[in-house]
């Protein structure tokens, strides 16, 4: 996680995105450059990830990716994913955002949705709560959901590891499962379009990040329009 300062002239209030797909999409260098264009705009800026983004979370997030909670079942993963996301949530995220900061996340609901609740069977009415509970109301203001080919995602994922550095708990698993997810996130797109943009990951990463970056510039255009009319109204 880091933080820059800069002087935002844009938005007043704090805007929280989130990243989101299937391994090797390429999330984490994307929010590199989306980052390093919003600090070109002097936006306030802050970069986070899950599981983990605090200490109680990142605590959380070595028994998650280690395996280690594997054997008591995915409710108890579930569990587990959504503590750590309330530390997160309320240490790190909802302080940034109550700053007027704009805080990007790797990750975060919909990768419980589609990790625990779609592929792992549990209960919807169960997700539902559990993520009630651990965002209190936290939601993304938008979501950028990187689309790829689980194939092509676990063959990136695989080279961008370093020799000695093993797949983790989730890279391990089958190819039906990574297909699985795919289908369930294009799912949550399609059911939160006010939310979620999809973009296509397969293609190079410069124009993967000039289609993000319209995205967001987009909807933060949107959001100071708003904050404008409202100052204008008072
Ligand atoms: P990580 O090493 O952060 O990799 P990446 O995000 O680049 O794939 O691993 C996080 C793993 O945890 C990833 O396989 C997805 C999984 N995960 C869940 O199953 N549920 C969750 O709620 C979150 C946040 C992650």
């Amino acid at each position: 996680m880091h933080s820059a300062k800069a002087s935002s002239e844009d938005v007043a209030h704090g805007f929280f995105i989130t990243f989101e797909g299937g391994e090797g999409a390429g999330k984490s260098s994307q929010i590199h450059r989306l980052a390093a264009r919003l600090l070109a705009r002097r936006y306030h800026l802050l970069v986070t990830r899950e599981p983990g983004g605090s200490p109680g979370a990142e605590a959380v997030r070595h028994v998650l990716l280690s395996g280690a909670a594997e054997q008591f079942g995915p409710a108890m993963e579930a569990i587990l994913f959504a503590a750590a996301r309330s530390d997160h949530v309320e240490q790190v995220i909802r302080p940034a955002v109550e700053r007027g900061e704009i805080v990007l996340c790797d990750r975060f609901i919909d990768s419980s949705r589609v990790y625990q609740g779609v592929t792992g069977n549990l209960d919807a009415g169960l997700m539902l709560e559990i993520e009630r509970v651990a965002i209190n109301g936290m939601m993304p203001n938008l979501t950028i959901m990187l689309d790829i080919d689980p194939a092509e995602g676990l063959r990136r994922a695989a080279a961008r590891r370093a020799e000695d550095e093993g797949a983790d708990r989730f890279e391990k698993e089958m190819l039906h499962i990574h297909q699985r997810r795919r289908e369930a996130f294009l799912e949550i797109a399609e059911a939160e379009p006010g939310r979620c943009v999809v973009i296509d990951a397969s293609k190079t990463p410069d124009v993967v990040e000039e289609e993000i970056a319209a995205a967001v510039f987009r909807v933060l255009g949107q959001q100071a329009d708003a904050e404008r009319r409202e100052a204008a109204a008072r």
